[in-house]
């Protein structure tokens, strides 16, 4: 039977999580986890299980917290369906299998490409072996569990009828989701559509399985072509949150859902999507993957509810249908409201804090406490965007390895220079001077000159939370380390293919600089974590509940 609604199966903590950069260590894969369950997703295609042993215990973990009663606050009651990838490979397909155990509802999605130039270049295998593979690993996947997806990879660029013959094969080993995957993201929405529709009249058994689309962002054209699909009879899209994964992206999530959503008269089906929880899960992905929201962007960016043109203005004024499809509390984006101040109590933060969606308790929350006296001794009034800054700042950092104890930086027009004291792993400080080509330079280079981690920085971005001289600025950095840098005796297995990553790190404060030393030791210690294996002790392990 086909589903009274469109299901969302989000890949954020997957394909989201391959964006360049954006690596989550594992208690951050957990926070994005419970999020999703709370904003009603279908499917949390929580990994990708055989990529390596973190990558298990991350999915299998999210499969026993969030997969068997789901969590407070999910608007709908059975817990959501924990998914991992699997190449359409047996011990991929054992290692997806024992991720997902623990789950109510859990799901094995295997794949295998089926365009010609996958299977002549990268495969190197004919139809006929591509077509016995997916009977095989299907049925093999079905042993373990009776929820298979099953995507032929680069489904774009795969000549239709060999298609046919690759879902009917999956379809009659026991699959029961059949994806399309536009892998590369070369189709257009009329073509696309077209081939939902195609698949729907010419695969026999189709009728008793789920259509789902996995779109890429290539030509900018993944929700609209996952809208198209579902126009034409899917009923399953697969989206990120704030549209990351490989390249260009995902579908994003909150454009695929306000849409079904405000042109539900078109559609005519929905999603059981809390929406109002849209923003916070677009912040929430955005800390923990060093990913910077555009603000133009579509729902979740910082100008979609602004209106700037005094004809625009005038409009609202008179009537907020004028200029705005939808109100920004549907998505969750009130106005900032003034909340706080010097003289607000920790029961008062909490709640604040819980309101917010943070339910932050115990250290994490006498941190966060600390953090935010802190800052009312230098800013009037604490906006709840000041809050978020702080408490994503105290929470979703990686574990210290180097924590920053004091900076001092001279600049002008002549050297600048910065020195900084730093605790090391051994809890002992250390202090270093050195000078730049400007005050950031001068303290990472310091910073540097104890650390020892050799990286470039690939880009360095500074904004302000909140309006007025006194706003917190957030920095945020990416890094990536330096080839064969690492001390051999230091490198844990998984590091080896960490050296072509890239790497973020975040810091808050009302000083720049500050921020920036923060935001540039956060990247480092995320180095040092995956380095030496330890990057599930992060700070919010335990500390968010
Ligand atoms: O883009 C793609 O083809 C994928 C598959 C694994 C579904 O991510
Ligand atoms: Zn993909």
């Amino acid at each position: 039977m086909q589903p009274d609604h469109v299901r969302i199966f989000d890949t954020t903590l997957r394909d989201g999580e391959q964006s360049p950069g954006a690596t989550m260590t594992s208690s951050e894969k957990l926070e994005v986890a419970k999020t999703l369950s709370r904003l009603g997703v279908d499917v949390i295609e929580a990994g990708f299980a055989a990529a390596s042993p973190d990558d298990l215990r991350a999915v299998k973990t999210i499969a026993e917290a969030v997969g068997v009663t789901g969590v407070e606050g999910r608007p709908v009651p059975e817990p959501p369906t924990i998914c991992s990838l699997a190449r359409a490979h047996k011990p991929d397909i054992d290692k997806a299998a024992e991720a997902i155990a623990p789950a109510k509802h859990g799901r094995i999605h295997t794949f295998i490409a089926t365009s010609p130039i996958h299977r002549e270049h990268k495969l190197r295998m004919t139809k006929d072996q591509v077509l016995a593979v997916i009977g095989e690993m299907v049925s093999y996947a079905r042993s373990f569990c009776k929820d298979v997806e099953f995507s032929p990879e680069d489904a774009g660029r795969t000549e239709m009828d060999f298609m046919y013959d690759a879902l009917q094969a999956a379809i009659e080993a026991g699959a029961s989701t059949l994806n399309i995957p536009d892998t590369v993201g070369y189709t257009i929405p009329a073509e696309f559509g077209e081939r939902i529709a195609m698949i729907r009249e010419n695969v026999p058994g189709i009728e008793n399985a789920v259509i789902s689309v996995h779109c890429h962002n290539d030509l900018g054209l993944a929700v609209a072509n996952s809208l198209s699909a579902v126009q034409n009879g899917a009923r399953q899209v697969e989206v990120a949150v704030n549209g990351i994964g490989e390249r260009a992206g995902n579908a994003s999530l909150e454009e695929v859902v306000m849409a079904l959503y405000v042109r539900g008269d078109l559609y005519g089906i929905g999603t059981q999507i809390d929406t109002t929880q849209l923003t916070r899960a677009s912040r929430l992905v955005s800390k923990v993957t060093g990913m910077v929201v555009q603000p133009n962007k579509a729902i979740v960016g910082a100008n979609a509810f602004a209106h700037e043109a005094g004809i625009h203005q005038d409009g609202m004024l008179k009537h907020e249908e004028t200029y705005e499809i939808m109100r920004p509390e549907t998505v969750g984006a009130g106005k900032t409201q003034l909340v706080l101040g010097k003289h607000s109590g920790r029961h008062a933060f909490a709640n604040r804090l819980a309101e917010l969606g943070y339910p932050v308790s115990g250290d994490g929350l006498d941190k966060a406490f600390a953090r935010f006296k802190k800052l009312a001794d230098k800013k009037k009034l604490i906006t709840d965007a000041d809050l978020l800054a702080l408490v994503s700042d105290e929470l979703y950092q990686p574990k210290e390895f180097w924590r920053l104890d004091a900076i001092q930086v001279g600049c002008g027009t002549g050297m600048p220079t910065a020195t900084v004291k730093l605790t090391g792993p051994d809890g002992q400080t250390q202090t270093a001077a050195e000078v730049g080509t400007g005050p950031v330079d001068a303290v990472y280079k310091a910073i540097q000159s104890l650390v020892h981690v050799p990286c470039t920085l690939l880009e360095y971005t500074v904004q302000s939370v909140t309006e007025g001289i006194d706003a917190l600025g957030e920095v945020s950095v990416r890094v990536s380390p330096h080839e064969g840098e690492a001390p051999p005796d230091k490198i844990n297995p998984q590091y080896e293919h960490s050296r072509a990553r890239v790497f973020h790190g975040h810091g808050a404060h009302t000083d720049v600089i500050v921020a920036s030393a923060k935001a540039y030791l956060a990247a480092i210690n995320r180095i040092l974590a995956l380095r030496e294996g330890t990057q599930d002790d992060s700070k919010a392990a335990g500390s968010a509940a």
